[in-house]
């Protein structure tokens, strides 16, 4: 039997997801399939906090569209714990162009299109590590396994 990893991923909620009141949904499709939330809040970016975030696609076509648009509204960012939680929180949003993503998806149900896809989630354990410490803070984190094998930090 393989053993499935304890996993911390980011999403969001992104401007598009909190208009259409999707918080709740998204919130319910994690928690009821095993992701839970350890971290929560409300924000608003602005343009340098988005471009911030998104730094790994500047350059790309998309990224003055990308960021205009995340920094046009309030987005719900929260840190999710549990077994497999970057492929399952994949998994659950769908591809990242609606239109690709599977029935049953939140993309594919909700999103309009691949800029405006409601929720946006960490690809791997890097980009999950940058992502949650870019808007979370040690005391805005309320794990339920702690620390992570790789977050071990040595004592003085
Ligand atoms: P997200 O998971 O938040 O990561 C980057 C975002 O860029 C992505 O979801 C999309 O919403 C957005 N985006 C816009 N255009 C593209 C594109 N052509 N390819 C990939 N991502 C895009």
């Amino acid at each position: 039997v393989e053993e499935e990893i304890m996993e911390r991923t980011l999403s969001i909620v992104k401007p598009d997801g909190v208009a259409k009141n999707l918080i709740g949904e998204v919130i319910k499709r994690f928690e009821d399939n095993g992701v839970k939330v350890i971290g929560m809040k409300m924000i608003s970016m602005n343009k340098k906090e988005a471009e911030g975030f998104y730094a790994v696609h500047q350059g790309k076509s998309f990224f003055e569209s990308l960021t205009t648009f995340m920094a046009s509204g309030p987005s719900v960012v929260m840190v999710l714990e549990g077994e497999d939680a970057i492929s399952k929180t994949r998994e659950l949003m769908g591809a990242t162009d609606p239109k690709q993503a599977k029935e049953g998806t939140l993309r594919r149900q909700f999103g309009t299109s691949i800029e405006r896809n409601i929720v946006h989630g960490s690809d791997g354990p890097d980009t999950a590590a940058f992502e949650i410490w870019y808007f979370f803070n040690a005391l805005e984190i309320f794990p339920t396994v702690s620390p992570l094998p790789f977050e071990t930090v040595s004592q003085p």
